[in-house]
């Protein structure tokens, strides 16, 4: 024997937080709704990892970050899901389930069962040792997923004597992390394979300039490389890592952002799969009509881009599909979920935000020395894709309408001249 609910929230991240604000705001009764988490804490906003509890001087704690705090939402502390009749089982994880009998069983042996689950279970950290280094375990080498990662990044930073730290990934993390380790007087290295950072989306001149910004806080970096191995001390703590053509790095500590994997591992056999993870409608419904997938996991189609099938590793693509899982849950006659795709990054002063998608031709427009500056990319004749560094609020609402509207190019020449203008007027 064990508990039933009518709704079962698998994972205890984003999605699950923003999830659970629509049930209520929907009407969900006292005992129907559980929210089983691995973690030891509510739902949090997971992007202040990598930089307000980073910060040497006030860096943001819990219960400051509770979700939905990120959308000027209500913060959900525990208090909250316990007036709501909401069960949260935390420091749990299911370690099986049986999506046709409709229970999940966690590591403690218990069995949960449920009519509708919603699976929020997010991503895990690729570790070094997938691309065959051994000795990432070592305590002074870092990932960063949960709060966990982050509370001991902060104790081997403060605990770092030397001072000397080397970043591996050019990503979001490794950019994050870099300016977060700088404001803490550390000495950067980031060391990626890429011809230059943030690979996936930046183009070499947009690269090029947040690079010029690192350099001038005494960032280095070593691109085109990747670590091959570690040099231990005699307490087996890492002093230096060893890159492809044989440099030596010192390093007091290491910070590793290579990529993530979705975590579906418990559904492999039961759900239908793409883009690495689980399959969903525009009603982010799974292959079995009880299951929603919502979250890093997800993989689902987005209308704008003639309803390909993506998986989006960010927050706002959390909060919305978590949301318009519970709508279609909750009222039958829902429709499918319109996405336009958000990418924001925040670092040392500078602040960017994306919108769309980064395919076709890219027109860079603005100044590029004094930071205001930004991209389009247009594809068959309009603009899917828009960059924007240092923008205004109305900036910003311009280049995401350009994008949803597939504002048109006549000319190209004239969009580069025009610049944000272009987005303003449209
Ligand atoms: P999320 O990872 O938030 O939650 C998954 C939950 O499921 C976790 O609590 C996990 O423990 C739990 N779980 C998994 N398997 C389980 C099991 N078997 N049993 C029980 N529980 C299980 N995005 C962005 O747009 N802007 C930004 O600035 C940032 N910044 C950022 C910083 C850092 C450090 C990270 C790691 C990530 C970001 N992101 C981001 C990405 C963003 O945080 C991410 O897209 C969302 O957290 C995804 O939300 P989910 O709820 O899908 O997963
Ligand atoms: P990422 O995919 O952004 O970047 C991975 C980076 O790893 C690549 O750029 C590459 O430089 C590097 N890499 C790949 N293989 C490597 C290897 N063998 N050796 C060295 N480097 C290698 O992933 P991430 O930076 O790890 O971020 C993890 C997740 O967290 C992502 O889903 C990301 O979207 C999310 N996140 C988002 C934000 C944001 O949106 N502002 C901030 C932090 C984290």
């Amino acid at each position: 024997m064990g508990r039933a609910f009518v709704y079962v929230i698998l994972g205890g991240g984003v999605a699950a937080g923003y999830a659970a604000l629509e049930f209520v705001r929907r009407g969900v009764s006292h005992g129907e709704l559980c929210i089983i988490s691995e973690e030891s804490v509510a739902p949090y906003e997971r992007p202040a990892l990598s930089k307000g509890y980073l910060l040497p001087e006030a860096p943001a704690r819990l219960p400051a970050f509770h979700t939905c705090v990120g959308t000027n939402d209500e913060r959900l502390m525990p208090k909250w899901y316990k007036e709501h009749g909401i069960e949260l089982v935390l420091g749990t994880r299911v370690k099986s389930t049986d999506v046709r009998r409709k229970v999940l069983i966690t590591a403690t042996g218990e069995t949960i069962s449920y009519k509708i689950l919603i699976i929020a279970t997010g991503a895990r950290a690729l570790k070094l040792e997938e691309f065959g280094v051994r000795g990432s375990d070592a305590e002074n080498v870092c990932y960063l997923r949960n709060l966990a990662d982050t509370n001991r990044l902060v104790d081997v930073m403060q605990n770092c004597s030397g001072g000397n730290a080397v970043v591996i990934g050019g990503g979001y993390i490794g950019m994050e992390c870099a300016a977060a380790l700088v404001t803490n007087r550390m000495k950067v290295t980031m060391v990626f394979p890429e011809a230059h950072c943030m690979g996936r989306l930046f183009t070499p001149k947009i690269a090029e300039y947040y690079e010029n910004y690192y350099k001038s806080k005494g960032v280095k970096f070593i691109k085109g490389s990747v670590l091959t191995s570690f040099e231990n001390d005699s307490e087996g703590k890492v002093k230096a890592v060893i890159l492809k053509d044989g440099t030596c790095l010192p390093a007091d500590m290491v910070v590793v952002g290579i990529g993530i994997r979705p975590n579906t591992g418990l559904f492999e056999d039961q759900l239908q799969l793409d883009k690495g993870g689980i399959k969903v409608n525009g009603r982010m419904q799974a292959s079995n009509a009880s299951v929603y997938a919502v979250g890093d996991v997800a993989a689902f189609p987005v209308k704008l881009f003639g309803n390909e099938i993506h998986r989006l590793e960010h927050v706002d693509s959390a909060r919305k599909t978590a949301k318009h899982a519970v709508a279609a849950i909750m009222a039958p006659s829902t429709g499918d979920l319109d996405y336009l795709p958000f990418f924001y990054s925040r670092m040392f002063t500078l602040s960017w935000q994306f919108y769309g998608d980064s395919i076709g031709e890219v027109v860079h427009y603005g100044d590029f020395s004094g930071g205001n500056f930004g991209a389009y990319w247009i594809h068959k004749g309009v603009i899917v894709g828009a960059f924007l560094e240092g923008g205004s609020k109305d900036d910003y609402e311009a280049i995401a309408k350009a994008v949803r509207s597939k504002a048109i190019v006549n000319n190209i020449a004239e969009v580069e001249r025009a610049g944000i203008e272009f987005a303003l007027r449209v």
